[in-house]
């Protein structure tokens, strides 16, 4: 074990326990995006809110996010021929821990518009990137998904969601 700046030995690298993973990682304040497609299945909207979103490659434009293994949502997002990726805003708090809650009709109280190619754009949201799979890798208890951008667009003009300490802030710039 090394020692730490001040004289007090390091955390073991081993045996993290899970309230202090989540409590140091959630000091990394992201926004939160909605990862909705069209059930093939059903013909209906569907979806899941998402805080591992990040931007990956522009040549070829490449976006990630982390899907728990325990998502039932995204056995039924992931046929679908394309995804959209949500930017959610501020005033989406409802729209974020309604697409959060497991089973039901997730999209009965909520709004949404077609994009260009059919993906549900939700109201309210700052941009949608409609995207494909490319890559999937199995991490742990999440898979890492690869998407390749097809589409994309600014939508509503407003402050985005925030999550922090496993809470949800606006940004004051
Ligand atoms: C702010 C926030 C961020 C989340 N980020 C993720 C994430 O990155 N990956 C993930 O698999 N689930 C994430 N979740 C949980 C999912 O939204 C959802 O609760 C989970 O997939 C269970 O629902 P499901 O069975 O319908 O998929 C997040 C939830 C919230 C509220």
């Amino acid at each position: 074990m090394h020692g730490s700046p001040n004289g007090s030995p390091a955390t073991p690298v081993t045996d993290i326990d899970g309230a202090r993973f989540r409590s140091v990682l959630g000091r990394f304040a992201t926004g939160v995006v909605a990862i909705t497609a069209i059930e093939p299945e059903t013909g209906r909207p569907t979806g899941l809110a998402a805080n591992s979103f990040t931007s990956v490659s522009l040549e070829p434009p490449l976006v990630a996010f982390c899907v728990a293994h325990t998502s039932t949502s995204w056995p039924r997002l992931r046929p679908a021929e394309r995804l959209c990726i949500n930017i959610l805003s501020e005033p989406q708090l409802e729209v974020c821990k309604r697409l959060a809650i497991k089973g039901g009709d997730k999209f009965a109280d909520i709004e949404w518009s077609g994009s260009p190619n059919g993906s549900p754009v939700i109201e309210g949201a700052l941009a949608w990137i409609e995207c494909t799979v490319e890559q999937e890798h199995v991490a742990g208890d999440h898979v890492i998904v690869v998407a390749r951008v097809h589409a994309l667009d600014k939508h509503h003009e407003g402050d985005p969601l925030l999550f922090y300490k496993g809470g949800y802030g606006r940004f004051d710039g």
